[in-house]
């Protein structure tokens, strides 16, 4: 149906004769000329209607509505002086149009098919079709595609076999809520959608795959943010005869490789390194943006000399006190302060204490604090005239959690994120156990098929199930674990897994994890482990993050075709919705919901 794309009409082409296809972009009237903007998915080129070249198709043009879909015939010629347009790729050249033909209409838009748009998320997410036309997303999908076909390429050439796992399944243990599908053939019982392929790709370890990958969906019945859909999909991987270093070492060559094929971005900068207790310790976050500094320093030995209370009592109760330096901002003025209080207080902490780097130091609290506190505070923070210290006091983790936000809000204010920098680190070295202070219990912080690092193996060998105590040996425990973060996300996760059966049975004896229980949940993985596993790790990649990221959206959503919304649900098909009683009955479920 036609000759050339949009796009690509170029001055090569003038003179010549060439047939298009596509949507109107744009519709405008100078004159008595016609002109519109032609749109497929390479670009756009203007195309002109002139009555001087046919009155008929002149007529018709103006019937022409935007998104209508024409097929032009017509001849390329260089735009008349003055009308070049530098935005566009074809904007040196128009087509003068001799024949019309309209392949379909469309109805009036419920918004304008643009870039900058207003409409809300439930309106585009109803119309997806119309908001995928819109060029950043449609260019977003193109980049996804791109990013996968070059982990295929990758993972391919490197020997790992594409393996489908089920999708009907059993419940996974990365601890999210499930999702569930009752089954009609067996009343009463559910498949739980997969969280991950993790057990399936462990067990065909066993089977002796060696490399397996799959880019896979998982399912996952969890709070939705920004960076998180209750569907998403995962670069997934699994690997026999390895050590931590051999995963990290071909997943950093991967990642280099996909983002030169898709994007051409030389990654030249090996991944950094850091320890968890590294990265909680500097950024207050085990998925720290390295692309600025603004570290957090420790200032608790510092001040525990000072008469300010709310500091004292704080170390007296075990807190911490920890601050970064807010540089050159100095200036700030009462009100900005009182609001980043207020600011910082919504993260979680209960105030936000401040000095001024002046002269002197400015700050309601300074009188509380010796002259060599003083001194010691500017040396630590490396403060000079015109900086602001800024503080905050509570348990540990509150105070991380509430500082590592502030850094990433300062970082935005002071301009130190720029766009197109892709800074990657490797968190090692994490916990093996994790506090569950709602429950009371220990949880594993990866999953429960994380192995201890080797280092550690006998203290956790020898560790007895404590019962709910928290602050015990078990908090020592590293895991042999793994997370890739790229500018202030967790794009990845992953470990070398328990492949004995003593060591697992002790990790769900000191989670207090039932045999029963276990069985019932993982048994035929358990089982499998008994015949002859080999050694082996793997990771994940979350695809859609690391698409965001590479594409520079602002939410995961803009980078899936048919994403959900906050509540999970997809204005598009309407789904979830309600499902008739006959097959209600067929499932043998009685809902319990007053309408
Ligand atoms: P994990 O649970 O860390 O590990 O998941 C791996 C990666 O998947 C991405 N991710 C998500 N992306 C979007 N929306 C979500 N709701 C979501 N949840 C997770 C993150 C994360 O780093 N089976 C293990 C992997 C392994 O051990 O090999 C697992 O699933 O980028
Ligand atoms: P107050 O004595 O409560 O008026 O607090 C004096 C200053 O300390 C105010 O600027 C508070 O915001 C700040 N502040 C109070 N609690 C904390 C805390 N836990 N951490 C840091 N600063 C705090």
């Amino acid at each position: 149906m036609r000759t050339h794309l949009c796009g690509e009409v170029s001055t090569k082409e003038i003179g010549s004769g060439i047939k298009l296809v596509g949507w109107t972009n744009k519709w405008r009237d100078h004159g008595g000329v016609v002109f519109i903007d032609l749109r497929d998915r390479s670009g756009l080129v203007q195309v002109v209607f002139s009555p001087e070249v046919d009155v008929e198709i002149h007529k018709a043009a103006h019937r022409i509505r935007n998104e209508f879909v024409i097929q032009v015939e017509g001849e390329v010629r260089e735009r008349p002086e003055g009308t070049v347009n530098p935005s566009i790729a074809t904007g040196q050249v128009e087509v003068v149009v001799k024949k019309l033909k309209v392949l379909n209409e469309c109805k009036p838009l419920p918004f304008m098919v643009e870039d900058e748009t207003d409409a809300s998320e439930s309106l585009r997410y109803k119309h997806r079709y119309l908001d995928l036309r819109r060029p950043t997303i449609l260019q977003n999908i193109i980049i996804r595609h791109k990013a996968a076909k070059a982990f295929r390429n990758y993972l391919d050439s490197h020997g790992f076999l594409d393996i489908e796992t089920p999708v009907l399944t059993k419940s996974t243990p990365e601890g999210a809520r499930d999702y569930l599908v009752p089954s009609r053939t067996n009343p009463g019982h559910f498949f739980a959608l997969p969280q991950s392929p993790q057990i399936f790709k462990q067990i065909l370890m066993v089977s002796g795959l060696e490399r397996y990958y799959q880019i896979v969906r998982c399912f996952r019945d969890e709070d939705l943010r920004a960076d998180r859909q209750p569907e998403f999909t995962q670069v997934d991987m699994e690997m026999s005869f390895v050590k931590r270093e051999d995963i990290m070492a071909i997943v950093e060559d991967m990642i280099e490789k996909v983002f030169n094929d898709a994007m051409g971005v030389e990654i030249a900068e090996p991944f950094k390194r850091l320890t968890y207790n590294d990265a909680m310790d500097r950024y207050g976050s085990d998925k720290p943006d390295l692309r600025f500094g603004l570290e957090l320093k420790n200032v608790s030995d510092i001040i525990k000399d000072t008469s300010f209370k709310v500091f004292l009592d704080t170390l007296s109760t075990g807190g911490v006190v920890k601050g970064l330096n807010a540089k050159g901002l100095a200036e700030y003025s009462r009100k900005d302060l009182d609001d980043l209080t207020k600011e910082v207080q919504g993260f979680g902490a209960k105030g936000l204490a401040w000095m001024k780097v002046k002269k002197g130091i400015e700050s309601p609290i300074a009188k509380f604090f010796p002259e060599e506190t003083l001194k010691a505070l500017i040396d630590v923070f490396e403060a000079e005239e015109g900086d602001l210290l800024l503080f905050v006091a509570d348990r540990t983790d509150i105070v991380n959690d509430a500082l590592s936000r502030l850094r990433n809000e300062m970082g935005k204010r002071l301009d130190l994120i720029k766009d197109g920098i892709y800074k990657f680190a490797w968190i090692t070295d994490f916990p093996l156990f994790e506090w569950n202070e709602d429950e009371k219990r220990y949880e594993a912080m990866h999953h429960p098929f994380t192995s201890p690092m080797e280092e550690d193996m006998e203290k956790f060998l020898a560790a007895d199930y404590i019962g709910a105590i928290h602050e015990s040996h078990l908090q020592d425990i590293r895991a042999e674990s793994y997370d890739l973060v790229l500018n202030g996300y967790e794009i990845g996760g992953g470990s070398i897994r328990i492949h004995k059966k003593d060591v697992q049975d002790r990790m769900f004896q000191l989670l207090n994890i039932s045999r029963e229980d276990a069985d019932m949940k993982f048994g035929f993985l358990l089982e499998a482990l008994e015949y002859g596993a080999p050694p082996h790790g793997g990771i994940a990649l979350g695809l859609d993050r690391l698409v965001m990221i590479m594409a520079g959206a602002q939410s995961i959503r803009d980078v899936i075709a048919f994403p959900k919304t906050q509540k999970a649900a997809c204005p598009l098909s309407n789904a979830p919705s309600k499902v008739d009683a006959r097959q209600l009955k067929e499932l043998s479920i009685k809902l319990d919901i007053v309408e």
